[in-house]
């Protein structure tokens, strides 16, 4: 199984996602992925537990919550309720080590995946203390906060460490999130990611969002064209 492509639907049209979920799934997307933001964590507000909650409703593709919010431990069990099956916060959270495992514990007690995003600043060692709660690592190869920003090419060694650390761990999975697309996924998939996030690749007025589905899978398998 190659690379799966998650679709990131921030920079979509909000104001008609029952038609952008159902043109991810006919483009074939395997998973989606959805930026929670709350205006603290980053300087952005996006949407909570009942818009997760409408998308879970709308359609069956795996749901990749990403919480870019201050006080994970705080919310996450509404997301758990929302329907996420991974759920992914932030390592640089201002809250204590034991609060980080234990929100990791509780999303892996609700039998979903438990993950952790690192900034592009933030070194893949500081997830260690964590590692044997979760089993989904997310790098950033954007600053968080805005879809459409341009690749960060120089934190993509940063996907082998991540993968390194998770080992051969059954089930575990490296996400790559932030400026993917067919031009930039050979990198992400020459350094051993699992999953690349795309959101606005999948969205550009002259690209077919299958085609662009394709050429990422095709560029992170190391295939040109
Ligand atoms: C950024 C988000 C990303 C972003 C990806 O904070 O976490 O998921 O939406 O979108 P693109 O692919 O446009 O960078
Ligand atoms: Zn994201």
């Amino acid at each position: 199984m190659g690379v799966a492509v998650a679709a990131s639907i921030l920079t979509a049209d909000f104001g008609n996602l029952y038609r952008v979920v159902r043109k991810l799934e006919q483009a074939g997307v395997d998973r989606l992925h959805l930026d929670v933001m709350d205006g603290h964590f980053v300087d952005n507000i996006t949407f909570g537990p009942t818009v997760v909650a409408a998308f879970r409703r709308l359609t069956a593709l795996p749901i990749d919550v990403h919480l870019m919010i201050a006080e994970p431990s705080r919310y996450v069990q509404r997301f758990i309720d929302a329907g996420g099956d991974s759920l992914t916060f932030h390592v640089e959270v201002e809250e204590s080590d034991e609060q980080k495992r234990e929100t990791l514990r509780l999303i892996g007690a609700a039998r979903r995946q438990p993950g952790l995003a690192i900034s592009p600043d933030t070194p893949v060692s500081a997830v260690e203390p964590f590692l044997v709660d979760l089993s989904l690592l997310m790098i950033m190869t954007v600053h968080p906060g805005w879809g459409g920003q341009r690749f960060l090419e120089d934190r993509a060694p940063k996907i082998a460490e991540a993968r390194r650390l998770l080992g051969g761990r059954p089930g575990s999975a490296v996400h790559v999130d932030g400026g993917v697309s067919g031009d930039t996924a050979a990198v992400v998939g020459q350094y051993g990611a699992d999953v690349c996030v795309v959101g606005s690749a999948l969205f550009q007025r002259r690209r077919d969002t299958a085609s662009e589905v394709e050429r990422v899978r095709r560029a992170a398998a190391g295939r040109s064209g």
